[in-house]
């Protein structure tokens, strides 16, 4: 059965677009599930555009009008994920009902193994539409007390909609003594820190080159959190390439 998995923050920028397109296409490419992740950030939508995929004529805002099939909308990644953007023009809001999401979505159900909804920031009527959409919540955050504070807010109507959450993605970690560390994160919100990504310049230069890190370089520390994160959620075993394997195969290659 699909599980549908709401990246969802209280802050902005704290990494939910990134964070979900590489842990989709860590699960599509390294672990060979069907993923799908939809732009539900319809208002400032980004998801296509950190893909390279800039002009997609049928999106979700059709879908949602109803001119288009869902089926219509998805975009294949070279990655294996499959992609369902959102209109990167505000005129396109018009006549969109963000509450009919999941409907939106119900024929593709069986056809993933995962459905990854990435969400606008905050509590407004399109983060919550996305709640709403989902099944279970991943929080993401950045390791300082505002940005955490802001989950245990989120959580509020977490606990009133039912949706379960898996715990915390704690991203941009600087490793610096004024950065809240997992104990405190979860004694504050009292959700487990499931994973600590760290700040990582091979995500700025992936997504300037507009592919997804876990791909671009597998090996890098975010790309390791974010692989390991994605086997532990669908509790399989990702194995690694090992330093002395990966300088054969390099020298191979040469
Ligand atoms: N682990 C990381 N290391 C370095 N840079 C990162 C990391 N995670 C995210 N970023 C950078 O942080 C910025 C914001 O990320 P992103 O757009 O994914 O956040 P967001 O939560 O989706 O934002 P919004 O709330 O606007 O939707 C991007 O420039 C991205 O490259
Ligand atoms: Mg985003």
């Amino acid at each position: 059965m699909v599980r549908i998995i709401g990246i969802v923050s209280g802050k902005g920028g704290v990494g939910k677009t990134t964070v979900g397109l590489n842990l989709g296409a860590a699960l599509a490419h390294h672990l060979k599930k069907n993923v799908t992740i939809v732009d539900c950030n319809v208002t400032t939508s980004h998801l296509g555009l950190y893909l390279g995929m800039y002009y997609c004529p049928i999106t979700l805002n059709k879908v949602l009008r109803g001119e288009y099939t869902v089926e219509e909308a998805i975009q294949q990644h070279h990655t294996g994920l499959k992609v369902i953007p959102a209109s990167l023009s505000l005129t396109d809001l018009e006549g969109i009902d963000v509450t009919e999401i999941r409907n939106s979505l119900r024929s593709i159900f069986d056809k993933n193994d995962v459905i990854l909804l990435d969400a606008s920031p905050g509590l407004g009527r399109e983060a919550v539409a996305t709640l709403r959409a989902s099944d279970e919540i991943l929080y993401i955050t950045n390791p300082y007390i505002p940005f955490a504070m802001d989950i245990v807010r989120n959580q509020e109507i977490v606990n009133e909609i039912g949706v379960k959450p898996l715990g915390i993605i704690l991203n941009m970690i600087h490793g610096k003594k004024y950065e809240m560390n997992k104990k405190e994160i979860e004694e504050l919100t009292r959700l487990p820190v499931i994973a600590r990504i760290p700040f990582d310049r091979n995500v700025h230069k992936s997504l300037a080159l507009k592919v997804p890190v876990v791909t671009y370089k597998p090996n890098t520390l975010a790309s390791r959190e974010i692989i390991r994160l994605a086997s532990d959620l669908i509790g399989e075993t990702y194995e690694f390439e090992g330093a002395l394997r990966r300088f054969l195969r390099k020298l191979r290659l040469r």
